[in-house]
Protein backbone atom coordinates (compact mmCIF):
# COMPACT_ATOMS: atom_id res chain seq x y z
CA UNK A 1 0.00 0.00 0.00
CA UNK A 2 1.34 3.47 -1.02
CA UNK A 3 2.18 5.77 2.10
CA UNK A 4 -0.08 8.68 2.71
CA UNK A 5 1.39 11.71 3.34
CA UNK A 6 0.69 12.41 6.96
CA UNK A 7 2.38 8.75 7.16
CA UNK A 8 5.70 10.44 5.98
CA UNK A 9 5.17 12.74 8.22
CA UNK A 10 5.20 15.88 6.20
CA UNK A 11 3.66 19.23 6.76
CA UNK A 12 1.42 18.72 3.68
CA UNK A 13 -1.02 21.15 1.99
CA UNK A 14 -4.72 20.18 2.69
CA UNK A 15 -6.36 19.01 -0.62
CA UNK A 16 -9.41 18.81 -2.05
CA UNK A 17 -10.49 17.03 -5.73
CA UNK A 18 -14.03 18.41 -7.31
CA UNK A 19 -14.75 16.06 -9.72
CA UNK A 20 -17.90 15.14 -12.56
CA UNK A 21 -18.13 11.73 -13.87
CA UNK A 22 -20.92 9.81 -15.49
CA UNK A 23 -20.23 8.65 -18.49
CA UNK A 24 -17.88 5.74 -17.94
CA UNK A 25 -16.58 7.27 -14.37
CA UNK A 26 -13.42 7.82 -16.21
CA UNK A 27 -12.34 10.74 -15.14
CA UNK A 28 -13.45 9.50 -11.38
CA UNK A 29 -10.62 6.60 -11.68
CA UNK A 30 -8.05 10.09 -12.09
CA UNK A 31 -9.54 12.01 -9.44
CA UNK A 32 -9.26 8.90 -6.96
CA UNK A 33 -6.01 8.15 -8.23
CA UNK A 34 -5.33 12.32 -7.29
CA UNK A 35 -7.13 11.73 -3.66
CA UNK A 36 -4.30 8.55 -3.07
CA UNK A 37 -1.28 10.51 -3.94
CA UNK A 38 -2.58 14.03 -2.86
CA UNK A 39 -3.90 12.54 0.47
CA UNK A 40 -7.13 14.60 -0.44
CA UNK A 41 -10.86 14.14 0.03
CA UNK A 42 -13.14 13.94 -3.68
CA UNK A 43 -16.39 16.03 -3.70
CA UNK A 44 -18.52 16.43 -6.66
CA UNK A 45 -19.82 19.48 -7.44
CA UNK A 46 -23.19 19.04 -5.71
CA UNK A 47 -21.59 18.27 -2.53
CA UNK A 48 -19.68 21.40 -2.56
CA UNK A 49 -19.92 24.06 0.07
CA UNK A 50 -18.28 27.27 -1.74
CA UNK A 51 -17.64 28.97 2.06
CA UNK A 52 -15.46 25.66 2.90
CA UNK A 53 -13.03 26.26 -0.02
CA UNK A 54 -10.64 28.79 2.05
CA UNK A 55 -9.90 25.58 4.47
CA UNK A 56 -8.01 24.34 1.19
CA UNK A 57 -4.61 24.79 0.24
CA UNK A 58 -4.87 22.93 -3.14
CA UNK A 59 -7.89 21.86 -5.58
CA UNK A 60 -8.52 20.11 -8.10
CA UNK A 61 -10.73 20.52 -10.74
CA UNK A 62 -11.82 18.04 -13.20
CA UNK A 63 -14.67 16.26 -15.29
CA UNK A 64 -15.65 14.81 -18.45
CA UNK A 65 -15.46 16.83 -21.95
CA UNK A 66 -19.05 17.35 -23.52
CA UNK A 67 -19.08 19.31 -26.71
CA UNK A 68 -15.38 20.19 -26.00
CA UNK A 69 -15.26 21.91 -22.21
CA UNK A 70 -16.12 20.37 -19.09
CA UNK A 71 -19.35 19.12 -17.97
CA UNK A 72 -21.50 21.80 -17.15
CA UNK A 73 -22.40 20.88 -13.28
CA UNK A 74 -18.11 21.72 -12.81
CA UNK A 75 -18.56 24.64 -14.53
CA UNK A 76 -21.86 25.81 -13.06
CA UNK A 77 -19.95 25.33 -9.85
CA UNK A 78 -17.02 27.50 -11.24
CA UNK A 79 -19.25 30.18 -11.43
CA UNK A 80 -20.53 29.81 -7.64
CA UNK A 81 -17.04 30.05 -6.47
CA UNK A 82 -16.32 32.74 -4.20
CA UNK A 83 -13.65 35.25 -4.91
CA UNK A 84 -9.91 33.82 -3.59
CA UNK A 85 -6.64 35.42 -3.12
CA UNK A 86 -4.18 33.76 -5.41
CA UNK A 87 -5.89 29.80 -4.30
CA UNK A 88 -3.63 26.80 -6.36
CA UNK A 89 -5.79 25.04 -8.33
CA UNK A 90 -5.28 21.91 -10.81
CA UNK A 91 -7.22 21.05 -14.19
CA UNK A 92 -7.88 17.81 -15.36
CA UNK A 93 -10.28 15.84 -17.98
CA UNK A 94 -10.59 12.71 -20.15
CA UNK A 95 -11.79 12.85 -23.29
CA UNK A 96 -12.13 11.02 -26.56
CA UNK A 97 -9.66 13.05 -28.77
CA UNK A 98 -6.80 14.49 -27.15
CA UNK A 99 -3.67 16.68 -28.48
CA UNK A 100 -2.28 19.41 -27.86
CA UNK A 101 -4.86 22.22 -29.36
CA UNK A 102 -7.29 20.63 -28.24
CA UNK A 103 -6.73 19.93 -24.85
CA UNK A 104 -6.18 24.14 -24.32
CA UNK A 105 -9.22 24.47 -25.92
CA UNK A 106 -11.24 21.96 -23.66
CA UNK A 107 -9.60 23.55 -20.59
CA UNK A 108 -10.36 26.90 -21.57
CA UNK A 109 -13.45 27.41 -20.47
CA UNK A 110 -13.28 26.38 -16.98
CA UNK A 111 -9.46 27.79 -16.69
CA UNK A 112 -10.72 31.24 -17.26
CA UNK A 113 -13.80 31.13 -14.62
CA UNK A 114 -11.27 29.64 -12.53
CA UNK A 115 -8.68 32.24 -12.60
CA UNK A 116 -11.76 35.43 -13.08
CA UNK A 117 -12.36 34.38 -9.41
CA UNK A 118 -8.81 34.02 -8.29
CA UNK A 119 -6.77 30.92 -8.68
CA UNK A 120 -3.73 30.18 -10.44
CA UNK A 121 -3.20 27.25 -12.56
CA UNK A 122 -0.56 25.32 -11.25
CA UNK A 123 -1.02 22.43 -13.44
CA UNK A 124 -3.29 20.73 -16.33
CA UNK A 125 -3.55 17.01 -16.69
CA UNK A 126 -5.48 15.07 -19.69
CA UNK A 127 -6.18 11.89 -20.55
CA UNK A 128 -8.13 9.28 -23.14
CA UNK A 129 -11.49 7.72 -21.43
CA UNK A 130 -13.50 5.23 -23.17
CA UNK A 131 -16.37 6.83 -24.99
CA UNK A 132 -19.86 5.23 -26.38
CA UNK A 133 -21.85 8.35 -26.92
CA UNK A 134 -24.06 8.81 -29.81
CA UNK A 135 -23.42 6.08 -33.14
CA UNK A 136 -19.99 5.01 -31.10
CA UNK A 137 -21.85 2.39 -28.98
CA UNK A 138 -23.04 0.43 -31.91
CA UNK A 139 -19.07 0.07 -32.75
CA UNK A 140 -17.89 -1.06 -29.49
CA UNK A 141 -17.24 2.46 -28.47
CA UNK A 142 -13.67 4.18 -28.92
CA UNK A 143 -10.59 4.01 -26.18
CA UNK A 144 -11.61 0.87 -24.71
CA UNK A 145 -9.97 0.63 -21.24
CA UNK A 146 -8.58 4.20 -21.13
CA UNK A 147 -7.82 5.42 -18.89
CA UNK A 148 -5.66 2.45 -18.13
CA UNK A 149 -2.00 1.86 -15.79
CA UNK A 150 0.10 3.81 -18.08
CA UNK A 151 -2.17 6.74 -17.53
CA UNK A 152 -2.66 6.60 -13.79
CA UNK A 153 0.96 5.89 -13.62
CA UNK A 154 1.70 9.22 -14.61
CA UNK A 155 0.09 10.05 -11.05
CA UNK A 156 2.94 8.54 -9.09
CA UNK A 157 2.70 8.96 -5.05
CA UNK A 158 6.24 7.72 -4.27
CA UNK A 159 7.87 10.53 -7.66
CA UNK A 160 7.01 13.81 -6.45
CA UNK A 161 7.08 15.65 -10.04
CA UNK A 162 8.47 19.27 -9.93
CA UNK A 163 7.46 22.12 -11.92
CA UNK A 164 9.43 25.16 -11.25
CA UNK A 165 9.30 28.41 -13.01
CA UNK A 166 11.46 31.30 -12.30
CA UNK A 167 9.70 35.08 -13.52
CA UNK A 168 12.14 36.84 -15.76
CA UNK A 169 12.91 39.64 -14.20
CA UNK A 170 14.58 36.88 -11.19
CA UNK A 171 16.72 34.74 -13.88
CA UNK A 172 20.75 34.56 -13.73
CA UNK A 173 20.93 35.04 -9.61
CA UNK A 174 20.75 31.93 -9.15
CA UNK A 175 17.60 31.60 -7.45
CA UNK A 176 16.75 28.36 -9.63
CA UNK A 177 19.33 26.05 -8.42
CA UNK A 178 18.85 27.78 -4.58
CA UNK A 179 14.85 26.78 -4.54
CA UNK A 180 15.18 23.16 -6.70
CA UNK A 181 18.35 22.35 -4.07
CA UNK A 182 15.50 23.15 -1.43
CA UNK A 183 12.99 21.22 -3.00
CA UNK A 184 15.42 18.38 -2.73
CA UNK A 185 16.33 18.58 0.99
CA UNK A 186 12.19 18.47 1.52
CA UNK A 187 11.63 16.21 0.07
CA UNK A 188 14.16 14.16 1.59
CA UNK A 189 13.05 15.06 5.07
CA UNK A 190 9.53 13.57 4.02
CA UNK A 191 10.91 10.22 3.03
CA UNK A 192 10.89 10.67 -1.12
CA UNK A 193 13.83 9.03 -2.64
CA UNK A 194 13.41 10.32 -6.05
CA UNK A 195 11.99 13.13 -7.96
CA UNK A 196 11.18 13.48 -11.70
CA UNK A 197 10.17 16.64 -13.89
CA UNK A 198 9.08 16.97 -17.43
CA UNK A 199 11.11 19.14 -19.75
CA UNK A 200 10.52 19.95 -23.33
CA UNK A 201 13.13 18.38 -25.39
CA UNK A 202 14.21 21.43 -26.93
CA UNK A 203 14.32 23.77 -23.92
CA UNK A 204 17.30 24.73 -22.65
CA UNK A 205 16.72 23.79 -19.17
CA UNK A 206 17.45 20.16 -19.60
CA UNK A 207 21.31 21.67 -18.97
CA UNK A 208 20.33 23.11 -15.98
CA UNK A 209 18.48 19.92 -14.97
CA UNK A 210 21.37 17.88 -15.71
CA UNK A 211 23.93 19.55 -13.54
CA UNK A 212 21.23 19.02 -11.00
CA UNK A 213 21.78 15.64 -11.03
CA UNK A 214 18.92 14.82 -13.33
CA UNK A 215 19.08 12.33 -15.78
CA UNK A 216 16.80 11.55 -18.80
CA UNK A 217 14.74 8.21 -18.36
CA UNK A 218 11.63 8.87 -20.79
CA UNK A 219 10.63 10.28 -23.68
CA UNK A 220 6.72 11.30 -24.25
CA UNK A 221 4.19 13.46 -25.62
CA UNK A 222 2.86 15.54 -22.74
CA UNK A 223 -0.78 16.55 -22.13
CA UNK A 224 -0.98 18.99 -24.64
CA UNK A 225 1.17 17.02 -26.98
CA UNK A 226 4.91 18.63 -26.90
CA UNK A 227 7.88 16.39 -26.91
CA UNK A 228 9.10 15.88 -23.92
CA UNK A 229 12.02 14.66 -21.55
CA UNK A 230 11.12 12.61 -18.34
CA UNK A 231 13.86 13.44 -15.97
CA UNK A 232 14.23 11.79 -12.95
CA UNK A 233 16.97 12.45 -9.78
CA UNK A 234 17.50 9.95 -7.39
CA UNK A 235 17.54 11.60 -4.00
CA UNK A 236 18.87 8.60 -2.04
CA UNK A 237 22.69 8.30 -3.83
CA UNK A 238 23.93 11.84 -3.26
CA UNK A 239 22.38 12.07 0.21
CA UNK A 240 24.28 8.88 1.34
CA UNK A 241 27.51 9.90 -0.24
CA UNK A 242 27.09 12.94 2.24
CA UNK A 243 25.85 11.48 5.73
CA UNK A 244 28.96 8.63 4.92
CA UNK A 245 31.37 11.27 5.62
CA UNK A 246 30.68 10.97 9.28
CA UNK A 247 33.16 8.46 10.50
CA UNK A 248 31.14 5.08 11.40
CA UNK A 249 28.34 5.76 8.83
CA UNK A 250 28.18 3.68 6.38
CA UNK A 251 26.20 2.93 3.51
CA UNK A 252 23.95 1.09 5.86
CA UNK A 253 23.36 3.75 8.55
CA UNK A 254 23.48 6.42 6.09
CA UNK A 255 20.16 4.44 4.78
CA UNK A 256 18.69 4.47 8.41
CA UNK A 257 19.02 8.10 8.79
CA UNK A 258 17.38 8.73 5.57
CA UNK A 259 14.67 6.85 6.36
CA UNK A 260 14.35 8.44 9.89
CA UNK A 261 13.97 11.25 8.45
CA UNK A 262 18.09 12.99 8.74
CA UNK A 263 18.80 12.82 5.60
CA UNK A 264 21.50 15.61 5.53
CA UNK A 265 24.72 16.97 7.97
CA UNK A 266 22.52 19.50 8.51
CA UNK A 267 19.40 17.75 9.23
CA UNK A 268 21.41 16.24 12.43
CA UNK A 269 22.66 19.43 13.55
CA UNK A 270 21.29 20.35 17.48
CA UNK A 271 19.14 17.33 17.85
CA UNK A 272 18.97 14.65 20.40
CA UNK A 273 20.42 11.22 19.62
CA UNK A 274 17.85 9.90 21.41
CA UNK A 275 15.04 11.27 19.32
CA UNK A 276 17.41 10.23 16.35
CA UNK A 277 17.30 7.32 17.95
CA UNK A 278 13.62 6.35 18.59
CA UNK A 279 12.94 7.77 14.80
CA UNK A 280 15.05 5.08 13.22
CA UNK A 281 13.41 2.40 15.20
CA UNK A 282 10.13 3.85 14.27
CA UNK A 283 10.98 3.90 9.72
CA UNK A 284 12.17 0.45 10.62
CA UNK A 285 9.15 -0.76 12.73
CA UNK A 286 11.14 -2.73 15.30
CA UNK A 287 13.83 -2.24 17.88
CA UNK A 288 17.14 -1.36 15.83
CA UNK A 289 20.84 -2.37 17.60
CA UNK A 290 21.73 -0.10 20.19
CA UNK A 291 24.96 0.63 18.22
CA UNK A 292 22.91 2.67 16.41
CA UNK A 293 22.44 5.12 18.94
CA UNK A 294 26.14 5.21 19.65
CA UNK A 295 26.92 6.64 16.03
CA UNK A 296 24.00 9.07 16.38
CA UNK A 297 25.49 10.58 19.41
CA UNK A 298 29.33 10.47 17.22
CA UNK A 299 26.96 12.27 14.48
CA UNK A 300 25.33 15.06 15.77
CA UNK A 301 28.52 16.21 17.52
CA UNK A 302 30.24 15.88 14.35
CA UNK A 303 26.97 17.93 12.50
CA UNK A 304 27.26 20.53 15.71
CA UNK A 305 31.04 21.09 15.89
CA UNK A 306 31.56 21.57 12.10
CA UNK A 307 32.74 18.14 11.37
CA UNK A 308 35.08 18.08 14.46
CA UNK A 309 35.86 14.86 16.90
CA UNK A 310 37.14 14.87 20.46
CA UNK A 311 40.73 13.23 20.34
CA UNK A 312 39.61 10.41 22.65
CA UNK A 313 36.06 10.10 20.91
CA UNK A 314 37.21 9.54 17.16
CA UNK A 315 35.02 6.01 16.84
CA UNK A 316 31.31 5.34 17.64
CA UNK A 317 31.91 2.82 20.12
CA UNK A 318 33.58 5.73 22.29
CA UNK A 319 30.17 6.91 22.44
CA UNK A 320 28.91 3.96 24.21
CA UNK A 321 26.91 4.61 27.21
C1 LIG B 1 -22.49 13.65 -24.30
C2 LIG B 1 -21.01 13.46 -24.53
C3 LIG B 1 -20.32 14.42 -25.23
C4 LIG B 1 -18.94 14.26 -25.46
N1 LIG B 1 -18.23 15.23 -26.11
C5 LIG B 1 -16.91 15.06 -26.30
C6 LIG B 1 -16.14 16.08 -26.94
O1 LIG B 1 -16.64 17.11 -27.32
N2 LIG B 1 -14.81 15.85 -27.12
C7 LIG B 1 -14.18 14.72 -26.71
O2 LIG B 1 -12.99 14.56 -26.91
N3 LIG B 1 -14.88 13.75 -26.05
C8 LIG B 1 -16.22 13.90 -25.85
N4 LIG B 1 -16.92 12.94 -25.17
C9 LIG B 1 -16.20 11.78 -24.60
C10 LIG B 1 -15.98 11.94 -23.09
O3 LIG B 1 -15.37 13.17 -22.80
C11 LIG B 1 -15.10 10.82 -22.54
O4 LIG B 1 -15.71 9.59 -22.80
C12 LIG B 1 -14.84 10.99 -21.06
O5 LIG B 1 -13.79 10.15 -20.70
C13 LIG B 1 -16.05 10.68 -20.21
O6 LIG B 1 -15.73 10.94 -18.87
P1 LIG B 1 -16.50 10.29 -17.63
O7 LIG B 1 -16.52 8.80 -17.81
O8 LIG B 1 -15.70 10.72 -16.47
O9 LIG B 1 -17.88 10.89 -17.61
C14 LIG B 1 -18.27 13.09 -24.96
C15 LIG B 1 -19.02 12.12 -24.27
C16 LIG B 1 -20.38 12.30 -24.04
C17 LIG B 1 -21.13 11.25 -23.27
Amino acid sequence: MQKTNSEKGSKVSKCLIIVYSYHHYNTAKIASKFSEVLNAQVKTPEEVIPEQLKDYDLIGFGAGIDSGKHYKPLLDLADRLLEVKKKAGFIFSTSAVQGKAKVEKDHSLLRQKLQSKGFFIVDEFSCKGFNTNSFLKYFGGMNKGKPDDLDLKHINADTPELAVSIFPEFRGYGIGVKLMRKLFQVLRANGYRQTSLSVQKDNPAVRFYTRLGYRITEEKHDHVGNEDYIMMKDLVKAMKSELTKIPGIGVNMAEHLVRAGFPTIESLRGKNPDDIYAADCHAQGMPVDRCALYCYRLAVHYADHNGQLPEDKQNWWDWKD
